[in-house]
């Protein structure tokens, strides 16, 4: 009797346990994905392919991870890039920041081999070094990216940054949406696309303007989050994405967490903390769209403070959050004549 009671009895609390586990376990899950770079930002989802894009934007790096294999592919350009953005093209061209010039790029990112690279415009040439940061397509595939002055690990030069709109028409002359601004950020938009959420990071503050998504026009920016309110939260919002009910998540630099604010309360719902003082960015990714990858950085990190941070610079996932984005869109500026460049 026992013996054969003895497997069920085991099954079963085997079963129980694991049950009971998870349950204590249903919180955020953190976990490290890579080795630390530099300064890894701009995570960007591939819905289409599965991948996952960042950059290590001084090592003039892009990296492709794909979450099933674990398998890291990266290519190498000659100057500071950020952002990276595939396009509607095909699933291996795709626009990257490139110094202050757009980029665009042939790249099976299954592999590491940069088959062609073409530049496509150059902006602020009245700021030489100052260079492109956070970037994204909006529901049409024009291009929403901002540039900031030259950064060292002591700063950035102050009011050398604006937002641009590239579109397939303006590309020779990108329009400025939003100048001056010192360190062009974190951009998202709402589910209707109604809403643009936009951040310049030293103010400390996420903006919403009103988004008229026919026209690519944003009016009447409002104050929607604001650091300096909350006594439990430090650093400065580096990287935004949104869920699907409108929540923004940002990535707080010099503040090691992520925190999701509720869009129409305003209120703080959530502080996820990472273990890395300066986080970058996010991305929403995974099968189910429920993973948020996370990007952060040790470049401005005292040796000390390395040492403390063994994995600030990584990429990080964080699980069980209970919520999930939506498909990011992909870029449609590059015209069929521009491509030959690329072959
Ligand atoms: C980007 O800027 C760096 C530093 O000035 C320079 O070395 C590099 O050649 C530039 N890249 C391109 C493609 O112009
Ligand atoms: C940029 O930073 C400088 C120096 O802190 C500040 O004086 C200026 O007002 C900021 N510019 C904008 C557009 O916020």
């Amino acid at each position: 009797m026992f013996f054969k009671r003895f497997p069920f009895t085991l099954v079963t609390l085997i079963t129980l346990t694991t049950f009971i586990v998870s349950s204590i376990a249903n919180g955020p899950c953190v976990r490290q994905l890579t080795q630390p770079f530099d300064h890894s930002e701009e995570p960007t989802w591939d819905d289409r392919i599965k991948l996952l894009y960042f950059v290590d934007i001084h090592a003039g790096r892009i990296y492709s991870y794909d979450p099933v294999t674990t398998i890291l592919n990266h290519i190498q350009l000659d100057g500071d890039v950020t952002p990276i953005i595939p396009t509607v093209y095909d699933t291996h061209v795709f626009v990257a920041g490139l110094n202050r010039s757009l980029v665009a790029l042939r790249w099976y990112p299954k592999g590491s081999r940069l088959e062609a690279v073409g530049t496509l415009t150059t902006v602020a040439k009245q700021f030489p070094t100052s260079q492109f940061n956070d970037g994204k397509a909006d529901a049409k595939g024009r291009l929403w990216i901002g540039t900031m002055g030259y950064e060292n690990s002591i700063g950035v030069v102050p009011n050398q940054g604006s937002l641009y709109l590239i579109t397939k028409e303006n590309i020779e002359n990108p329009e400025v949406v939003i100048a001056p601004v010192n360190i062009s950020n974190g951009l998202a938009w709402n589910k209707a696309n109604t809403k643009f959420f936009y951040i310049d990071t030293p103010t400390r503050q996420v903006r919403v303007y009103d988004f008229d998504l026919k026209a690519g026009k944003i009016s009447n920016p409002k104050v929607v989050f604001d650091v300096s309110e909350h006594d439990e939260l430090t650093g400065n919002p580096d990287g935004m994405t949104i869920d699907e009910d409108d929540n923004i998540w940002v990535a707080l630099y010099g503040g090691g967490a992520v925190v999701k604010v509720d869009t129409k309360t305003l209120k703080v719902l959530q502080i996820i903390a990472i273990p890395a003082l300066d986080v970058t960015s996010v991305s929403w990714g995974g099968e189910k769209l429920d993973i948020l990858f996370v990007t952060s950085s040790r470049f401005a990190l005292s040796p000390e403070e390395r040492r403390q941070q063994p994995a600030a610079g990584s990429l990080f996932a964080v699980y069980n959050l209970g919520a999930r984005g939506l498909p990011a869109h992909y870029a449609d500026v590059i015209d069929d004549v521009k491509l030959p460049c690329l072959r």
